[in-house]
């Protein structure tokens, strides 16, 4: 088994080999991802959304966020285990940004982190990077800029989506996530840069695709965007057992004698 490294994302680039990546927050569903061989798991802030049922990702915390982390680390062996900073742990200042990306090394046990934007954040990759943290970067459409995007919108001007995309390249960052970006644009960001892209929303040609864990299982029945395809429904799963259990305990049919200590 071949440890995920930035070393080795960057080779798969190379070899032309699709990288596989997903969000988890928790310890069953990040050794299940693992164990099924997805590369790169992300710790994202979409927690809020998913998990916390906020209506963005605005309000999540970086104490909340190393919770998760740490909870993810414990359970993964092979894939590389990325931490989302979360909105205003990285904009104030580069000091903030190097000091709570550390801490999603030093206390979550994660090998890289993420932060959203493209030119203007260059300058803070580059302190994150300096302090020996792997930063991938994260442009179209940005989740924690939704009051200056209006809205949860794709992303199509093309100059300055390539712009960022070779910004954040020279800054150093060892992949960029391209979210909400229309295929052909992706396809020549993904042409143009040497790091790894790793689109959501962003078609076929990116060098490798996430989804939203809850979004691709099934588990969130709330707003799920077009591009998030469902492989599977587990929150019908859930709520027939739910139903089940609920009906069996009204009509005192369990526990059964299996399920009774004697004495
Ligand atoms: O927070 C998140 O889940 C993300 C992915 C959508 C890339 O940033």
């Amino acid at each position: 088994m071949e440890k995920i490294t930035v070393t080795v994302l960057a080779r798969m680039k190379q070899e032309k080999k699709r990288i596989s990546a997903i969000t988890a927050y928790d310890y069953p569903f990040a050794r299940m991802a693992d164990e099924c061989g997805i590369d790169l798991i992300l710790v994202g802030d979409s927690v809020g959304n998913v998990v916390q049922g906020e209506s963005s990702t605005l309000p999540v915390t970086m104490d909340q966020m190393i919770y998760h982390t740490r909870i993810v680390s414990r359970a993964v062996k092979r894939a590389i285990v990325v931490g989302d900073m979360p909105f205003m742990s990285y904009q104030a200042s580069r000091r903030d940004a190097v000091l709570n990306a550390g801490r999603f090394l030093k206390e979550a046990g994660a090998a890289a982190v993420k932060l959203e934007g493209g030119a203007a954040v260059c300058d803070t990759i580059r302190a994150i990077r300096d302090a020996g943290i792997p930063v991938q970067a994260h442009i179209g459409l940005t989740p924690q800029s939704v009051h200056v995007m209006g809205g949860f919108k794709v992303q199509r001007e093309e100059d300055r989506l390539l712009e960022d995309a070779r910004k954040v390249t020279e800054a150093g960052a060892f992949s960029v996530v391209l979210e909400g970006i229309p295929g052909p644009i992706s396809q020549k960001i993904s042409a143009s840069i040497p790091i790894p892209t790793i689109g959501i929303g962003a078609g076929i040609d990116c060098d490798g695709q996430i989804l939203v864990l809850h979004d691709m299982l099934g588990i969130n029945e709330g707003h799920v965007p077009r591009f998030a395809k469902r492989y599977v429904e587990i929150a019908k799963i859930a709520r027939e057992g739910l139903t089940r259990y609920r009906a069996e305990v009204e009509a005192e049919e369990f526990p059964g004698p299996e399920h009774t200590f004697q004495k």
